[in-house]
């Protein structure tokens, strides 16, 4: 696969050597993960070839979420959220390139990752710039954590679930570990924000929330209908039927449920449908 103009090959690595281990002694439970206990020898080869684009973009995903938690990060610190709040933020980006190696990983596993391309420049969208700081880490806070966060939890937890192959249920584990406290930190986040955003602010914020669900929203259609999915087909991921059903029920507990409690309300902006 040849990149377009601007579009970099999605390629991953690693230093080695001291680097490496500081990072081990950091975030020691990934070599504790049951590495050797990965056996596909069932696994049909258009399964594997799944399987293999399958993390190849659950490893993008992660890498984009990096960069979210990071300019996430840049933004609190801009607009002087508490301390302790910018602490607990700050080990997000992390747990994020934690999450990247591990789908990587497992991606080789399956006999090295598919061919990605992407436009490093774009990775992620940012606020305007002439926003005041406050709503530029809103802004960001409820496109990545209130949406993007909140709605992807119970889904891994969905997967995590029906995973049955040891080493991709271990993963999942630890990705749904870390990614409860990231769900959870959209609301904490507006427990202190909310009171300084006036209603032009909170339309603000009720718009860019929409589009995000919208970009959400547009994936799930891409995502193909099986009807006789077989359980050793999926390596790693829920049928297709149960995924949707599962996505359409935590948009509305996850986001939309909390969302209205904070008197923002982005329904009117959507474009896209909700109805299966
Ligand atoms: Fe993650
Ligand atoms: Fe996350």
């Amino acid at each position: 696969m040849t990149p377009r103009d601007g579009e970099e090959l999605f390629e991953l690595s690693m230093w080695g050597g001291a680097v490496e281990r500081r990072y081990r002694q950091l975030r020691p439970e990934v070599e504790r993960l049951p590495w050797a206990d990965f056996d596909i020898s069932k696994a049909t080869p258009e399964a594997i070839r799944a399987a293999r684009s399958t993390w190849t973009e659950a490893a993008f995903q992660e890498h984009r979420t990096g960069a979210a938690c990071a300019a996430t990060l840049q933004a609190l610190i801009s607009a002087r959220a508490p301390i302790d709040l910018v602490a607990m933020a700050s080990r997000f980006a992390l747990d994020e390139m934690v999450h990247v190696e591990l789908c990587a990983r497992l991606a080789q596993l399956f006999g090295g990752g598919a061919p990605l391309s992407y436009d490093p420049k774009h990775l992620i969208a940012l606020p305007d710039a002439a926003l005041s700081p406050k709503l530029q880490a809103s802004e960001l806070v409820i496109r990545n954590f209130c949406v993007g966060e909140a709605l992807s939890i119970p889904i891994l937890r969905g997967s995590w679930h029906a995973a049955r192959q040891p080493l991709i249920k271990a993963i999942l584990g630890r990705i749904v570990k870390d990614e409860a406290a990231h769900g959870a930190f959209g609301w904490l986040y507006f427990d202190w924000a909310l009171d300084f955003h006036d209603e032009a602010d909170r339309l603000h914020l009720a718009k860019q929330a929409a589009r995000t669900i919208d970009a959400v929203v547009e994936r799930w259609k891409l995502i193909p209908i099986i009807d006789d999915e077989k359980d050793e087909q999926r390596l790693g991921w829920m049928e297709s039927r149960s995924y949707l059903d599962l996505a359409r029920r935590s948009l509305q507990q996850a986001v939309f449920k909390p969302l209205l409690e904070r008197g923002i309300d982005p329904r009117p902006h959507l474009t896209a449908s909700l109805d299966a």
